[in-house]
Formats: structure tokens, C-alpha cells, sequence
């Protein structure tokens, strides 16, 4: 005997749709079986470690590359906002082949005498990635410990990673003091 139409079951599309509409009237509880329940869990748990996965290898690219984007383009060096600074040394204090830190608004500065007796001031700032650069009193250069770049007593990047030379000051002496100043 033949069933009435009526009695035939839904097609697939139908029945999902019908199930949609159950699961919002009266919940997901009240309408899912056993099988689908473990079907759910599976499926979540399934998209749990793949959002874990996921997420590790991302984690371990972004912590591979950033270092390797860092080194290979240089961050701009932060400008100081100050023009000029008297040191607070006297002239006599800083020693021939010798180099000494100083303040430069909030940033470092480098002092130097040269071997042939002359005082050359520069940003201390390394223009690779913005380590504390030294004057080398034996090589009688500046040094970035960083990542071993050489400056010459000009500023001139000379070896190494540094990209550009270091930022060169003016150095006046008035009477017992020593004025370094942006260069305009
Ligand atoms: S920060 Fe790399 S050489 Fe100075």
C-alpha cells in the first residue's frame, strides 16, 4: 500500500529546519538526543584545539619575526626636545682620549676629546636600535656594545649594523663651561 504524502518523512533540509525551529522554541536540551549531544561536544571540543593550534603557531611566528623585522628596519631615534645644555663638567675635566655621558634632555649624549684635543659632542643613541653607544679609548672610536657597530670620532657609522652616523652637537666653551646645542 502506498503512503499518503502526508505520511511520508520530511526530506533532510525539512527536518533540520524543523529541528531548528524545536531547538529555538523549547531549547537544545529538550530537542537533541544522546548522539547528538556527544556529536556537539565533539565538534566544540574539536574547534577548542584547533583554536589552540592555531593560536600557538601564531604565537610562535609573531615571536620568531618581530625580532627579525626589529633588527632589519630600524626604529626612528626619539627626537630630544631640548636645544642646548651646559654640561656639568669643566673644560679641564674631560681628559684627552676620553669620552664621558651626559644628559641631552631625556636623552643620552656623548662627550668626547679627541686624541688631537678636541671636544665633539653626539647623541649618544645608537641609530641601530637605540642602544647607549661608548667612546673605545684603545680603538679610539664609539662603540655600540649592542651589537658591535663602530662609529669614527665624527660619528660616522664605520662598521656594523648602524644604518646612519650619529646625531652630531655643537660644543662651545664659555669660560668654565662646556654648552652643547642642536645643530639648526
Ligand atoms: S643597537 Fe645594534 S649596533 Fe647599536
Amino acid at each position: 500500500m502506498r503512503a499518503k504524502p502526508q505520511d511520508r518523512a520530511p526530506p533532510v533540509t525539512a527536518a533540520w529546519a524543523q529541528v531548528g525551529v524545536v531547538a529555538t522554541i523549547a531549547g537544545p536540551r529538550a530537542c537533541m538526543t544522546e548522539g547528538a549531544v556527544v556529536d556537539a561536544l565533539a565538534t566544540s571540543r574539536r574547534g577548542f584545539v584547533n583554536f589552540l593550534l592555531g593560536s600557538g603557531v601564531g604565537a610562535m611566528l609573531v615571536s620568531v619575526l618581530y625580532p627579525v623585522v626589529r633588527f632589519l628596519i630600524p626604529p626612528k631615534s626619539g627626537e630630544p626636545t631640548t636645544a642646548n645644555v651646559t654640561i656639568p663638567w669643566k673644560p679641564t675635566e674631560i681628559r684627552v682620549n676620553a669620552g664621558r655621558i651626559f644628559r641631552f634632555g631625556s636623552q643620552p649624549g656623548l662627550l668626547i676629546r679627541t686624541p688631537a684635543g678636541e671636544l665633539r659632542a653626539f647623541s649618544a643613541v645608537c641609530t641601530h636600535l637605540n642602544c647607549t653607544v661608548q667612546y673605545r679609548e684603545g680603538k679610539q672610536d664609539i662603540w655600540c656594545a649592542c651589537h658591535d657597530g663602530v662609529y669614527d670620532l665624527h660619528g660616522k657609522n664605520v662598521s656594523g649594523p648602524p644604518p646612519r652616523p650619529l646625531e652630531d652637537y655643537r660644543v662651545q666653551v664659555k669660560g668654565e663651561q662646556i654648552v652643547v646645542s642642536k645643530r639648526a
